[in-house]
């Protein structure tokens, strides 16, 4: 591992123009019932986790403010939403599914239009390198466009009547209401979207309120969403989580909550609602996605999987694989080779080509991480890798830890940061023992080259998560497969289709199918009479 050396962060005249960001971007407006409204209330100052250099002293720059909104005004985007909803009698959930498809696609056309805005405030925000911002921008908006192309496909198969038992029906999926959207903070503008968007998309009208970190690269999108949709189909809250989203709760009126977050926060939203069974909720949450690395495995291929399962965006994904279980055959030369790999990634500026490990937008984020360093020492661990865990401001050494076990923090709970451990074991009991035990049950990894292990260990494992992973890192994508866990990692599940379905329920129409039905059904169908009664067919 390249050493924190002591000029890592840059002299302001040192960052290339073209990345630095055009700020300070100090926002004062907030989108409620169509209105991009002035805020002239207390603000939130916004600081990047890159730091600048002046002298020997190393500042966050300065990106700008955004609203602290207060509890009022979080009741009046709830009443736009409720209002623009109208028990489902409102324009946007009586419109026709092309219709609303149409507003997507505007939104999106006007959304690529500030893709360099957006990437920038992301990379500066969030600390995300720049070819990640990038990729959470595009894979964004594919997402946006899969999610019309499902739809399309959901409402062509919807499109005829099903006569069964001399009834004639015609089913389809109809919206739920009002819905709460809540991304996390690593992926502020992907899985906000990946709720949002299907959300509206599906005719419920939507509140959203960014993460605390990676709130103002919302803010060029603002007029996008006041453009292109209805008035007060989206509206957007900002500020502290309990001045702004308890009252959301609290009042019983908010149908549906999307929550990318921690199942701590989960627990405390949806015991604010006072009808829990009438709310749906759709969570993201925590993980420990461990790795198995058999005795046959490829190491090769292992440790590279492992080493990019364990460090893309610095460890700060819910599909990160948190701890590492090898086989105690191969683990010296896993180590050593983890070690080798460690040496060869680049310490630096997101915007920095190839860079590999950047500073983390969490406040003490790195005092945390030496934390759980120091509890595995004290606890019997090495530390493998030399300058691991040492940090400046911000930025920190990925830090390898082994030997790993039970009595140290690191082993239960979920670091999200750059701190891997290693556990070697002897049967694969242990692993599994783990996985049963454990909290979460997202995915695993399982590296090997036996077909008949491997698939030994498919079976049990499908049962105790949600993906198994061969000799491949843990990931969310590609966006058409299901994304979910069990216990405290997710509640439903995303996916471009599945998300359609989350946030709407199946309704129909339906009638004994005599000539005196078939006769209102043909002239309502002939005249064109309902969005919902319909055989249009969307190409
Ligand atoms: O933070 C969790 C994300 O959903 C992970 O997505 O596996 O594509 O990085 P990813």
């Amino acid at each position: 591992m390249e050493r924190i050396v002591e000029n890592i962060y840059p002299e302001k005249n040192e960052i290339p123009k073209e990345h630095l960001p055009d700020v300070p971007l100090l926002q004062n407006e907030y989108l409620l019932d169509g209105e991009l409204h002035k805020w002239e209330g207390k603000t939130q100052d916004v600081y990047s986790p890159v730091c600048i250099r002046k002298g020997d002293q190393l500042e966050k720059l300065f990106l700008g403010s955004y609203p602290l909104l207060t509890a009022k005004v979080s009741e009046e985007a709830l009443e736009a939403a409720s209002t623009a909803y109208n028990n489902g009698m409102g324009d946007w959930p009586l419109m026709s599914v092309q219709e609303r498809i149409r507003h997507v696609e505007k939104f999106t056309f006007l959304m690529k239009e500030k893709r360099e805005e957006v990437v920038k405030l992301l990379m500066w925000e969030i600390g995300k390198s720049l070819k990640d911002s990038r990729k959470e921008f595009d894979r964004t908006v594919v997402y946006i466009q899969d999610t019309i192309d499902a739809l399309k496909d959901l409402d062509r198969k919807s499109s005829r009547f099903e006569i069964r038992e001399g009834v004639i029906g015609q089913i389809r999926r109809a919206p739920l209401g009002v819905v709460l959207c809540m991304g996390p903070f690593n992926y502020p503008l992907n899985e906000t979207f990946t709720t949002l968007i299907p959300a509206l998309i599906m005719g419920n009208t939507v509140i959203f309120k960014p993460p605390k970190y990676g709130v103002l690269l919302h803010q060029p999108l603002l007029e996008a969403f006041k453009e292109a949709f209805p008035r007060a189909v989206v509206n957007t809250v900002y500020g502290d989580g309990k001045e702004v989203v308890g009252p959301l709760m609290t009042s019983g009126r908010i149908n549906v909550l999307a929550f990318i977050g921690s199942s701590k926060v989960a627990d405390i939203l949806k015991k604010q609602h006072p009808d829990p069974h009438r709310l749906r909720s759709v969570l993201g949450l925590e993980a420990k996605n461990p790795a198995i690395v058999l005795s046959d495995a490829d190491l090769e291929l292992a440790v590279e999987e492992s080493v990019l399962g364990a460090l893309s965006y610095n460890g700060q994904r819910c599909t990160a694989l948190k701890i590492l279980f090898v086989h105690q055959d191969i683990i010296d030369d896993y180590l050593e080779l983890f070690k080798k790999k460690l040496d060869q990634m680049k310490v630096g500026m997101p915007w920095e080509e190839d860079v590999n490990i950047t500073p983390l937008p969490e406040d003490n984020k790195t005092a945390m991480m030496q934390q759980y360093i120091d509890d595995a020492l004290e606890n019997g661990a090495t530390l493998i890798n030399e300058n691991g865990g040492s940090a400046q401001k911000t930025i920190m050494n990925p830090a390898l830890l082994y030997p790993v076990h039970r009595k140290m923090r690191i082993y239960h709970e979920e670091q999200f940061g750059p701190v891997i451990p290693v556990v070697a074991f002897e049967k694969l009991e242990e692993p599994l023992d783990y996985i049963i035990h454990s909290k979460y049950g997202q995915q695993v990894s399982i590296f090997g080259e036996d077909a008949e292990k491997i698939a030994a260990l498919i079976d049990p494992l499908v049962n105790q998560l949600c993906r198994v992973n061969i000799n491949s890192q843990c990931q969310r994508g590609p966006d058409t497969f299901p994304f979910t866990g069990r216990k405290d990692s997710a509640e439903g599940t995303l996916s471009v289709s599945d998300a359609l379905r989350v946030f709407s329920i199946r309704s129909l129409a339906a009638a004994k199918a005599n000539d005196r039905n078939k006769q209102i059904i043909t002239k309502i169908l002939k005249e064109d009479k309902s969005n919902f009664l319909s055989t249009d067919f969307i190409f």
